[in-house]
């Protein structure tokens, strides 16, 4: 018989990759979907494999919800991956944030406790979970004192001490990924890898004169996020449970990501991009680069893309759909 795989947040960028990779393995998979008053917007990006899944609906916060999906489905495997997983965005909304991200993973743990405590569970953990501390190597890595800048970065911190918490006094194979930023062509437009490189296509194809952003000079460890839902899944199945950074561990600033993008498309940033005080956040986080040596050494994962494969996967995807053409992402 096949494993049954739980996903929250299955309609997000990686919940949906994770769902076709979990779908590859032969698994069967179950997502929990809030409710959107646009049906469509709930399954924009399972369209592929909208029939091959089953869909719930639920929410981290109806704690009746999730007991009544994980004692139906008896999952062998739980991906938490449910999140408000916009930082600057939880400046605007901590309290939403810390009830989505830290009391939401604090009662899918409970319930999992309660009803299934032979399952695996993974817990999506970020690097924005360190803030500002950066080793004198110039990575950060699992031993890496966390120091969060954000509502989103605290309410992380909280979810992967509360997964380590239930792990050791429950004796639950309860693991955390502590993934790295990683995109894709299915990320929101709202976040800067995305919002970069759908204006700098729009400039391309002369329907967008000017783009405005905000900090050009903060520095990420940018992956694909097909091959970090790889990640996920080694993690959660490995013999032992523990927790696993995972990284390029290559840096680069969102100025040298804007010139990759425009120079793809034969531009030059300089002449587009306008900083705009709007995007600033209260607090940055300035500088991420993950150790990812674990993991590679561990479980023998490395990622597959390079940050230009995912820059210009991306724009290409783009100036197929803002001329009105099929994108197969
Ligand atoms: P995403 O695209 O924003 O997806 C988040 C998902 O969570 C969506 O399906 C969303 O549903 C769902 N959700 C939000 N609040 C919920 C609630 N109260 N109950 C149930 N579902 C809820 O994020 P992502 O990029 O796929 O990231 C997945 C996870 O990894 C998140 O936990 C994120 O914080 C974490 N993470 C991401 C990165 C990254 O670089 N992408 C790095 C480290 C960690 P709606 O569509 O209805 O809003
Ligand atoms: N979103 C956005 N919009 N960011 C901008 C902009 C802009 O107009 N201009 C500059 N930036 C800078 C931000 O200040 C930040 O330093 C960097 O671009 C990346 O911002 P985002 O793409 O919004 O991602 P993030 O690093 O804040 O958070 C993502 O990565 C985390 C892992 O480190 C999210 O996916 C989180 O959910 C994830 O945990």
């Amino acid at each position: 018989m096949s494993k049954a795989a739980f996903i929250t947040g299955i309609s997000g960028q990686d919940g949906s990759y994770l769902a076709e990779y979990l779908l590859s393995l032969n698994m069967e998979v179950h997502g929990m979907i809030r409710r959107n008053s646009t049906p469509e917007n709930q399954s924009s990006r399972l369209k592929k494999i909208y029939n091959k899944i089953h869909s719930h609906y639920g929410d981290l916060l109806d704690q009746t919800s999730i007991e009544k999906l994980l004692t139906e489905i008896k999952p062998d495997e739980i991906y938490n991956l449910a999140a408000q997983s916009h930082v600057r965005i939880s400046f605007d909304i901590p309290q939403f944030t810390a009830q989505t991200n830290a009391i939401g993973t604090l009662n899918i743990l409970e319930a999992y406790k309660r009803i299934c405590p032979s399952a695996k569970f993974y817990q999506a953990s970020s690097s924005e979970m360190f803030g500002l501390t950066i080793e004198e190597d110039g990575f950060q890595r699992e031993t890496t004192i966390m120091n969060p800048v954000s509502p989103y970065g605290i309410s992380k911190v909280f979810a992967y001490n509360a997964v380590r918490h239930y792990r050791r006094a429950y004796n639950l194979h309860a693991v955390n990924g502590i993934l790295f930023n990683h995109e894709s062509a299915r990320r929101g437009s709202n976040f800067v890898t995305n919002k970069v490189v759908k204006a700098a296509c729009s400039i391309k194809l002369g329907l967008q004169d000017k783009l405005e952003i905000g900090n050009l000079d903060s520095y990420r460890d940018w992956g694909h996020s097909k091959d970090y839902v790889k990640a996920m899944y080694l993690i959660n199945n490995h013999n032992i449970a523990d927790d696993f950074v995972v990284s390029t561990m290559e840096t680069h600033s969102v100025r040298e990501m804007c010139n990759t993008v425009f120079s793809y498309l034969d531009l030059d940033y300089k002449d587009y991009v306008i900083q705009n005080d709007k995007y600033l956040r209260p607090e940055e986080l300035p500088y991420l680069k993950g150790d990812s040596t674990k993991i590679r050494k561990t479980l023998g994962w490395k990622p597959e893309y390079t940050f230009e494969m995912l820059m210009h996967e991306m724009v290409d995807h783009w100036m197929l759909v803002l001329q009105g053409k099929e994108s197969n992402l």
